[in-house]
């Protein structure tokens, strides 16, 4: 038997900074959404008791690094499975550009698994074997628009009926989110507005989403790339409704109400950015 899932990629809407904390990871408060941008990752049992990795892409670890490796390996010790398998990852969403690519191939890897194994797990079961493989996974395993707090492990789900077009914007080069994060100084965070936001996903007004997308990494990832600043800059000016880096980076996403208007976007970065895509709200 043979399954397959759908492994979205996601943007922040919002990404505040509320502390740190004892663990050593920060204490976070954001609004994801999912984008029509997906890998997709085929499981199959095998005879042994090994999980492998494969993949199209060469920028995908094939080893015990992997999040989908470690999603499968949670899910075998927590059940005792002693059968193998085998993971294909179809990549399609850039890897360490702040789209959560590896953490929600690890969400899809665990959903795949519960339907392979018979598991029978809730979401919130899911989500709480997710915790221990990567800290965007419990969102991942939802995917749509949630408020998520805490490490990334406190996942609200919030009603989905926005519509909207999306333009993602991949530099050349990938960030690490750790060396991100590391440049955090708690005293002078710019906080984003995440109530504001909540509100605005729930009344559907997207006018106040656009106004208040906002990223607590965004000035940290900017000073180590100022190239940053440039993409939103010419997004701006291609007339986005709103634009924000992604996570710690360095993809920079572009919101628009209509397609053509986000097609006359792409026709302008392209210039100065290769890997450009143009997608829905998911
Ligand atoms: O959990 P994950 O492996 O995705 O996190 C990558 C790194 O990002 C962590 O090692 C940590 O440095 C940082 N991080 C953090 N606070 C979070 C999530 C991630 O400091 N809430």
């Amino acid at each position: 038997m043979e399954i397959t899932e759908k492994a979205p990629a996601k943007i922040n809407l919002g990404l505040d900074i509320i502390g740190k904390r004892h663990d050593g990871f920060h204490e976070l408060d954001m609004i994801m959404a999912s984008v029509d941008l997906a890998d997709r990752i085929t499981i199959k049992e095998l005879d042994n008791d090994k999980i492998v990795i494969k993949s199209n892409s060469i920028s995908v670890p094939q080893n015990s690094k992997n999040h989908a490796y470690k999603a499968a390996q949670v899910i075998k010790r927590e059940f005792n499975i002693k059968k193998g398998v085998e993971i294909f990852i179809h990549k399609i969403t850039p890897v360490a550009a702040g789209l959560a690519g590896g953490s929600s191939d690890a969400a899809a890897t665990l959903r795949a698994l519960n339907t392979l194994w018979n598991l029978q797990l809730s979401k919130e079961e899911l989500a709480e074997l997710g915790e221990e493989v990567g800290s965007d996974v419990p969102y991942c395993v939802y995917g749509g628009v949630a408020r998520v707090g805490g490490r990334g492990e406190i996942v609200q789900p919030l009603p989905n009926n926005l519509s909207y077009w999306v333009v993602l914007v991949k530099p050349e080069f990938g960030v690490s989110t750790p060396a991100v994060f590391k440049k955090v100084k708690l005293d002078s965070i710019k906080h984003a507005n995440i109530d504001i936001l909540e509100e605005a996903v729930i009344n559907q007004n997207m006018d106040i989403i656009n106004k208040n997308l906002s990223n607590s990494l965004e000035p940290i990832t900017i000073n180590m790339h100022p190239e940053i600043l440039k993409i939103k800059e010419v997004l701006s000016e291609a007339g986005a409704d709103g634009v924000l880096m992604s996570g710690s980076g360095p993809t920079v996403f572009a919101i628009f109400d209509k397609k053509s208007r986000a097609e006359r976007a792409v026709n302008s970065i392209k210039g100065f950015c290769k890997e450009v895509y143009l997608v829905r709200n998911l």
